[in-house]
């Protein structure tokens, strides 16, 4: 039966993920438990989960439709699932995941508008069944201050080469799945210093490990 922890990561672009989850993983290395932890990325995680993963991502001679790249998202997680998450969580292990669900609902259903929240939910469980995170940080910033951050970047990736308009949508995918589900959010003030946000994201970490003991 399911025992661990299962903590995602969850924002748009630019909003700090992969800079406070490698922050996360340098305190890790740090604590006895350590090899209790295991750290994942959405979409990839798994051999076929990452190929997936370039398609999406820099895919440029015949880019995916909105479905097949919907399909594509899921087909990763379900192998990310069933493979890694599910067997590491069975044997009580804190999985750490670079975006879940929340990504999916916020990027394929508001601002893609393939298919509604509420159908992605359904899609998401029947493949997944009941299954969500334990704990989310949803890094909130909004896409004009997230995207000051990149201007330095010169090479996009696809995701980023969309309008505000597109970002904005993903916003507001946030606001209304912490709208829905406000216990298993953490909201994040993602324009404080980064060491705070650390700060902040040990200290509920380790008072829900606390809580769960
Ligand atoms: N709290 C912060 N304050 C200021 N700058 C930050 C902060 N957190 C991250 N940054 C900077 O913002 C940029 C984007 O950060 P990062 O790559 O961690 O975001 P991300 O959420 O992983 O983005 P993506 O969605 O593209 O994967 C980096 O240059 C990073 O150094
Ligand atoms: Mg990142």
């Amino acid at each position: 039966m399911r025992k661990g922890l299962f903590i995602s990561f969850e924002g748009g672009e630019a909003c700090g993920k992969s800079t406070q989850i490698k922050l996360l993983k340098e305190y890790v290395e740090t604590r006895k438990d350590k090899d209790n932890f295991l750290f994942i990325r959405e979409p990839g995680g798994t051999k076929l989960g990452e190929e997936i993963r370039n398609l999406l991502l820099n895919y440029e001679v015949d880019s995916p439709t909105p479905k097949a790249e919907l399909l594509l998202f899921l087909a990763s997680r379900a192998q990310l699932f069933e493979k890694v998450i599910l067997p590491a969580l069975n044997e009580g292990k804190i999985v750490v995941a670079d975006r879940f669900y929340d990504s999916t609902v916020a990027y394929q259903g508001f601002a893609r508008n393939i298919l509604s929240a509420e159908e992605i939910y359904n899609l998401h469980k029947t493949i997944l069944g009941d299954f969500l995170p334990d704990l989310t940080f949803y890094l909130k910033i909004s896409p004009e201050q997230a995207f000051k951050r990149k201007e330095v970047f010169p090479s996009l990736d696809r995701m980023e080469k969309e309008g505000t308009f597109f970002h904005q949508k993903v916003y507001e995918g946030y606001e209304y799945l912490c709208r829905k589900e406000p216990d298993r959010f953490a909201i994040i003030d993602a324009t404080d210093s980064i060491e705070n946000i650390h700060k902040e994201i040990t200290n509920k970490i380790n008072n829900k490990l606390k809580k769960d003991a």
